[in-house]
């Protein structure tokens, strides 16, 4: 069994955090999202990996390299545009070979493993196994109509969703799946849609079965998802202490610091992770935060959050919460009068101001 993994695509709804960074280096819990993927295909006794990638750009190789830290061999596969999720697995063909695999898209997280999903595969001799998960809002993905226990439909982003599922983004095909990429169109919004394979699945009389993912599984589109996922990694993490934590501090829950960060009279309440070099000082870091390495927090308060590497927030009087910043963002207090507020920042950004 391989694995081909998704790293492209456009990342719009990430925006302005993606202007600058491919969507799957964006840090959860400290670590890029892509990681997660990986570890889940390595755990799961998958050794030859295809990473689908952008054309242009290399942070993705630059970040993953050989795969051997994880155990793996990765290939990398550019893609020219992205034409769709159906376009990436058309390309892999030379890759993936005649061998079975799983296709995971590199924005989704998923705790519990994979082995259970392949297990399922094997076993009821499928063509394609497909993973659903229970959403709120499930018109913003792949939806299945079920019937009995047995799936006869699959819309993608259907504005009326025929089930309360979303067809989660880790799949696992046999040799089929290339005779229907072959042979789908493009849908209205001019992708090759995964969606439109697996109806053409079902339609030429393939096995097309599925599991419940009943833990908890996430699509990493929107950026409250991120901040979703980093508290529920987080949740999962256990505490360590690395780095130096002063007398006036209080450190409780599962927090984990860094080798080289310094916890200088604040409160740090878990779950939460400060990376190395940070320092805090005279400051509250609550519960569901990721604050990365080289950071600087001063009299300052951060909650639920996700910090990148090298931002400041100094002097900063009001509780920041719910926040993304990106790597090296300053958020700090303006001396003097008059009194304002004085922004410098890049297209597409969002501020909120109490
Ligand atoms: O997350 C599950 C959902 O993923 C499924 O329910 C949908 O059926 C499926 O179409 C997909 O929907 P999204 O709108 O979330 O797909 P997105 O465009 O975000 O792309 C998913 C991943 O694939 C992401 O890692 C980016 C990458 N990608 C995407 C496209 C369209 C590529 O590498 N190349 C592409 O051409």
């Amino acid at each position: 069994m391989k694995a081909l993994i998704t790293s492209g695509g456009r990342g719009t709804r990430l925006r302005p955090l993606t202007h600058t960074q491919n969507k799957h280096l964006i840090p959860i819990a400290n670590k890029p999202i892509l990681f997660y993927a990986l570890e889940t295909v390595a755990a799961a006794g998958i050794k030859e990996v295809g990473i689908v990638t952008n054309q242009e750009g290399t942070e993705v190789q630059e970040a993953i390299g050989d795969g051997s830290d994880w155990g793996l061999s990765v290939t990398y596969i550019p893609q020219e545009a992205p034409l769709g999720l159906a376009h990436v697995v058309k390309i892999s063909k030379d890759f993936i070979q005649d061998e079975p695999f799983v296709f995971y898209l590199g924005d989704n997280m998923v705790v519990g493993g994979i082995k259970k999903f392949i297990r399922a595969f094997e076993k009821a001799n499928s063509n394609c196994h497909l993973t659903l998960a229970k959403v709120k809002d499930p018109e913003r993905f792949g939806v299945p109509e079920i019937k009995g226990n047995r799936i006869v439909r699959i819309e993608e982003k259907p504005a009326v969703p025929k089930s309360e599922y979303a067809v989660a983004g880790i799949y696992i095909y046999d040799s089929s799946i290339f005779e229907a990429v072959e042979n789908i169109k493009p849908s209205a919004r001019g992708e090759l849609e995964i969606s439109d394979a697996h109806q053409y699945l079902l339609e030429h009389g393939y096995t097309v079965t599925y599991s419940e993912i009943t833990g908890w599984w996430k699509d990493t589109g929107k950026p409250i998802d991120l901040l979703e996922a980093n508290r529920l990694v987080l949740e999962n993490m256990k505490g360590k202490a690395d780095g130096f934590v002063d007398h006036r501090s209080h450190v409780a829950g599962n927090v984990v610091i860094e080798k080289g960060a310094k916890i200088v009279n604040s409160h740090i309440r878990g779950p939460a992770i400060i990376g190395r070099r940070t320092v805090i000082e005279n400051s509250f870091v609550g519960p569901f935060t990721s604050i990365h390495d080289d950071c600087v927090v001063r009299n300052s308060e951060v909650e639920f959050s996700i910090v990148m590497s090298k931002c400041q927030i100094i002097d900063v009087g009001i509780r920041i919460e719910g926040s993304i910043l990106g790597h090296d963002v300053q958020v700090i207090h303006a001396e003097g009068m008059p009194r304002t507020h004085r922004f410098m920042i890049g297209d597409q950004s969002i501020v909120e101001i109490a």
